[in-house]
């Protein structure tokens, strides 16, 4: 039986997690940005390495006893480097979020310019939104996309030329194209500036050979370890052979950056977990896992389009998709969807769309992925299945509309919750996902 240490001991926790665990088995989990571990990167996370200390870096440590989590974390970096292809590596980051403010502190003076695409467009809190610290402590321009969805590259050179900013991020958390790289290159080279790649959804797909990699045009590549990469949370930064070219301090900045400027001692069963997992990617079966991961988007973006539901870009390069529901629900129309597809057992986040009518809060779009379900072993003929399942779903709440007046919603929303918990057709779609699921085990969860 598993976790019976906690059972035994914090009973209270031990009925969430086991909720939990039903909640991950019994569901369908299409938030792009998540995945399930192996059973081997969840045992590096619970091992007794998260009882270490080791500020600083290998061999060069503020603590003793540090002799094998040297070779645990020059191991992540070695897989690191190799994977990715790039010149240097750093495996500290506790997540995307330090790793790229640690971008920031390596490259910047605060007050200095940095580009990055606008958030309702896609970009990442951090690539400079207003309430990130990103935004707060230097002086960031946002640029957008176009009506087709892609980045208005026009509008990139102009805001560089005018600007000319110290860093330009790429990259993006809600984006359905490849990632134009060699575009943002030739920009970010005309005016000097640093480019930073955030692959923090595709690098798996990257490794996998499932999508182009930043390697030769960015300075920097920045990513999460959690999402299509299928580690453990964490984040890792590396510097391309461009990026040691362009600044033959890069990499030290960069750690630098990492300690002592944002972080104290790294987390140790991380690193272990992080290398674990890069070893998966760097297996062969790992490509298989990414091509099919893109195969199934695009299997439940047509069968979604089928339906008569409208797309972002009318569907998908890589691991995502953007319902855009201003048709089907009015503006502001995301929560709604996000609320009556998880009753119906279907997990998914509420998110804006290119130009949203509404707000990032009250967007009017719903971001559905395809890694977890992939992990899971769905196939083109599954993801068809959940594509008729989401689109039997909104078809319950196409009556509702968010209320213009902000003093009106909650009760609405809190009204509108009650009236689909007890939505009989909802509830059958939950069975039928449940009954599914019983062929699809999530790793971990017997
Ligand atoms: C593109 C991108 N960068 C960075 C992050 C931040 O990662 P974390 O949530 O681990 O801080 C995310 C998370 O969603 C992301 O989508």
């Amino acid at each position: 039986m598993k976790y019976q240490n906690i059972q035994r001991q914090d009973p209270e926790i031990y009925g969430f997690l086991q909720q939990e665990s039903v909640r991950q088995k019994d569901g369908l989990e299409l938030i792009p940005s998540e995945n399930y571990t192996s059973p081997a990167v969840m045992e590096a996370m619970g091992s007794i390495l998260t009882n270490k200390y080791s500020e600083g870096y290998a061999k060069r440590r503020y603590y003793g006893g540090n002799e094998f989590i040297d070779d645990i974390e020059m191991l992540a970096i070695a897989r690191a480097k190799k994977l990715f292809g790039v010149a240097h590596a750093n495996v500290q980051p506790y997540s995307g979020s330090p790793a790229n403010l640690a971008v920031y502190m390596a490259t910047c003076q605060p007050g200095d310019v940095v580009l990055g695409l606008n958030l309702p467009d896609g970009g990442h809190l951090t690539h400079g939104w207003k309430v990130s610290a990103t935004g707060v402590f230097y002086k960031t321009f946002g640029y957008h996309v176009k009506d087709d969805g892609r980045v208005d590259f026009d509008e990139l050179r102009q805001l560089a030329r005018q600007h000319k900013p110290k860093l330009i991020w790429c990259g993006a958390t809600a984006y359905v194209y490849q990632i134009e790289y060699e575009q943002f290159a030739e920009i970010a080279d005309e005016v000097g500036a640093f480019l930073a790649a955030d692959i923090a959804h595709v690098a798996g797909l990257i490794v996998a050979g499932a999508h182009p990699t930043p390697a030769h045009y960015a300075h920097i590549i920045t990513t999460t370890t959690h999402k299509t990469l299928r580690g453990p949370r964490g984040g890792m930064i590396m510097v391309t052979d461009k990026g040691a070219q362009k600044d033959p301090l890069l990499a030290e900045r960069i750690d630098k950056a990492i300690f002592p400027g944002l972080q104290g001692g790294p987390h140790d069963h991380q690193t272990a977990a992080i290398a674990i997992a890069l070893q998966e990617a760097a297996a062969e079966g790992f490509k298989d896992y990414g091509r099919q991961i893109v195969k199934n988007a695009q299997a439940l973006a047509e069968s979604l389009a089928k339906h008569g539901l409208k797309l972002v870009s009318g569907g998908t390069e890589n691991h995502l998709l953007l319902l855009d529901l201003v048709p089907l629900l009015g503006p502001g129309g995301g929560v709604f969807a996000q609320e009556a597809l998880e009753a119906a057992g279907m997990t998914t986040n509420k998110n804006t769309i290119p130009k949203d009518p509404a707000s990032p809060f009250y967007p009017s779009g719903v971001r559905l992925g395809s890694p977890a379900l992939t992990t899971r072993g769905f196939k083109e003929a599954e993801m068809r299945q959940v594509g008729d399942w989401i689109a039997r779903a909104l078809e319950q709440i196409k009556s509702y509309r968010l209320p213009e007046k902000k003093e009106e919603r909650a009760a609405y929303i809190n009204k509108f919750k009650v009236e689909i918990k007890n939505n009989l057709r909802l509830k059958e779609i939950r069975g039928e996902i449940k009954d599914l699921c019983k062929n699809f085990p999530v790793p971990g969860i017997e």
